[in-house]
């Protein structure tokens, strides 16, 4: 036990030195998990055996960094594409039926469906005749526990305006900030494995899965691409990350409705394509 302390001890600093990464910033059950995903992947039995592989595979370092940044997220996660979802994406929903349902594949730990619920709640705390609800999954339910308590750090919610603050969050007696009721009351947060190929919901008018899918293969992301397909309403709208894209088996199946923010529309299937 105490070795295996050492070996992971010595694992740590050296990832520190190696990727810069501040693994004593996370928790030691965190850092523990991401190494282990790796070990399993590289066969690596014990923490020493995969600090000898990490130094004679130099190709081993982005999957290592990935893995430990495999959680990252925050609120309103690149500002101008939650501009387009508040201004001209859910108008153009609202403008075609009164309840709305989002999905919002890969949350993390709530960043990005809070940020959905906090544009959502101003809109229809507004009109009363409005409503909508955001389901939340992830594979990972350490994170997903995290999110449904909706408390989050002060750092955390630093890019939100005061206002933004005052009206959705608490601050608690130990200086973090909670989620108000009336947002937590738009988000169904549940696990659920985006590669099983069945959508938790259907009939959704917007999906968002963003800074997911960097790990998958490229099957895996065109077999995504189709549920999303399956999943959503007609002319239902698909939101992926900044840096991600279609692939070209699947890139009939949307339309672009804004190529530089991701944003995408449910295509009908081509006669073509209901055959296959
Ligand atoms: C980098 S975070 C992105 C969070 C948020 N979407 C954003 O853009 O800020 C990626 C999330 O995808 C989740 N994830 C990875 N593979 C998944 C899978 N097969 N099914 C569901 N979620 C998955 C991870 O657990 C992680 O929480």
């Amino acid at each position: 036990m105490e070795e295996s302390a050492t070996e992971f001890n010595l694992l740590k600093r050296h990832v520190e030195q190696l990727l810069k990464i501040q693994c004593s910033n996370y928790k030691e059950d965190y850092i523990k998990r991401r190494f282990l995903s790796r070990m399993r992947s590289t066969n690596s039995t014990t923490y020493a055996d995969y600090l000898r592989y990490l130094k004679a595979h130099p190709a081993e370092n982005e999957p290592l960094r990935n893995a430990l940044t495999i959680n990252v997220t925050e609120f309103f996660r690149d500002k101008e594409v939650f501009d387009e979802i508040k201004n001209t994406v859910l108008p153009a929903i609202f403008q075609q039926r009164k309840r709305i349902s989002i999905w919002c594949a890969g949350s993390s730990t709530g960043e990005e469906p809070y940020s959905l619920a906090i544009i959502l709640y101003d809109i229809i705390a507004s009109h009363k005749d409005l409503s909508g609800h955001i389901i939340a999954t992830d594979i990972d339910e350490v994170v997903l526990a995290k999110a449904k308590a909706g408390i989050f750090e002060e750092k955390a919610i630093s890019k939100l305006s005061t206002l933004q603050v005052q009206r959705h969050f608490t601050k608690r007696p130990d200086g973090m900030y909670e989620a108000k009721q009336h947002l937590k009351d738009l988000i169904r947060f549940r696990p659920h494995d985006l590669m099983t190929g069945v959508p938790p919901a259907r009939y959704v008018d917007l999906i968002t899965c963003r800074n997911v899918t960097i790990y998958f293969t490229e099957k895996q992301k065109d077999d995504l691409a189709r549920t999303f397909h399956s999943a959503l309403i007609a002319d239902g709208y698909y939101i992926m990350g900044k840096t991600e894209y279609l692939g070209r088996q699947v890139e009939d199946l949307f339309a672009p409705k804004n190529t530089a923010l991701k944003i995408f529309t449910k295509k009908e299937k081509t006669a073509s394509q209901k055959t296959a």
